[in-house]
């Protein structure tokens, strides 16, 4: 049976998660592959910690390198996160002819131009399901289902984090810091949470949606962004007297040839189905032309559902190699295209 081998760099909460999808449903991948999708090498500093899965230690380096320059491995994971060294490791891959599959979206939103533009000169997928909206499938949603749409608008609950604080505050009267403190258990909030509470992680992936849906870039840091670090028990017990939730939203709209870029906590209606997106959950809804309002909707972060993401990715890539069909087209704008001078 072919086979095809990859590499993972990150064994961290979304790591562990992956690695326990190989172990669980390698069978029904392979069945559904007709191919067997192999993990062969793990690379991240600290390879002695116990992540309650059970691992051969001959699948385990320090050294990130002795993952990417495998030359028998075809597909790299990333899922160190941050800026650096990931963006060095990402475009080394690429240099390398390697498929890349990523779950970072501060990369992206950064570095997205150069990685996707090296990725295009070498021939090679980036693949980013799991950088948006956790296990839910909007990227795909937008570059292959709906892409016959022009978009007018993408909104939602893109911070699994924020999410679940506002949702314990409002239902349980708690305070942010406990809540907080919670979310950083359970695995959702970043290494520096400050990028969930601040709303810079969902301007990341606004960013991100925005590139796809709209074919133009925006720039994250001149994304307006307000984060919920200022909302207490207090701000949601009185919106909820009125009728309201507080939700921290991401904005994104095209009008009069210009894209309008927000995310902010915003008062909605509690009979709106935004509002009822409880728990680490996130929700998306898009407007295209043709198919009108499509919400979709799921857990936005953590462990398992993230894995999902990264995991099909990574058989999407599989199946392109398997089939040496045309890779998958890596530019973010390309899939959907309306340009942003263009009236809709
Ligand atoms: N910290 C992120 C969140 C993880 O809470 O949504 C998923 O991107």
């Amino acid at each position: 049976m072919k086979e095809i081998k990859a590499g993972l760099i990150g064994l961290g909460t979304i790591g562990t998660g992956v690695v326990k999808v190989f172990q669980k449903n390698a069978e029904l991948m392979e069945k559904r592959l007709g191919a067997r999708l192999r993990l062969v090498k793990i690379a991240d500093l600290d390879i002695t910690t116990d992540r309650g899965i059970s691992l051969d230690p001959a699948l385990l380096t320090t050294d990130a390198y002795a993952v990417i320059r495998d030359p028998d491995i075809k597909i790299i994971i990333e899922l160190i996160g941050g800026y650096e060294p990931a963006r060095t490791f990402v475009l080394e891959a690429i240099a390398q002819g390697k498929h890349v599959i990523t779950a970072n979206k501060a990369l992206l939103a950064l570095h997205g131009d150069e990685i996707l533009a090296a990725a295009e000169k070498q021939g090679v997928s980036v693949m980013f399901e799991a950088a948006v909206a956790g296990g839910i499938p909007v990227i795909s949603a937008i570059k292959e289902s709906l892409c016959a749409n022009r978009f007018r608008s993408v909104l939602g609950i893109l911070n699994g984090t924020c999410n679940y604080i506002l949702s314990r505050m409002s239902r349980e009267g708690q305070e942010f810091e406990t809540v907080l403190k919670d979310a950083q258990t359970q695995g959702y909030a970043e290494a520096d949470p400050t990028f969930d509470i601040e709303g810079v992680d969902t301007s990341h992936k606004l960013a991100i949606l925005i590139s796809l849906c709209f074919g133009t870039r925006v720039d994250f840091k001149s994304i307006y962004t307000e984060g919920i670090s200022n909302i207490s028990a207090l701000d949601l017990q009185f919106a909820k007297q009125f009728g309201y939730e507080i939700k921290l939203l991401a904005i994104g709209k095209l009008g009069y040839g210009k894209v309008e870029a927000r995310v902010h906590p915003t008062m909605i209606p509690i009979s709106h189905p935004l509002a009822d997106v409880g728990g680490v959950f996130n929700a998306v809804r898009l407007q295209g032309d043709f198919v009108g309002p499509v919400m979709l909707h799921g857990q936005g972060a953590g462990m398992d559902a993230t894995a999902s993401a990264v995991m099909g990715d990574a058989m999407a890539v599989t199946r392109d190699l398997l089939r040496k069909g045309p890779l998958r087209t890596p530019s973010m704008g390309c899939a959907v295209a309306v340009r942003a001078d263009l009236p809709v």
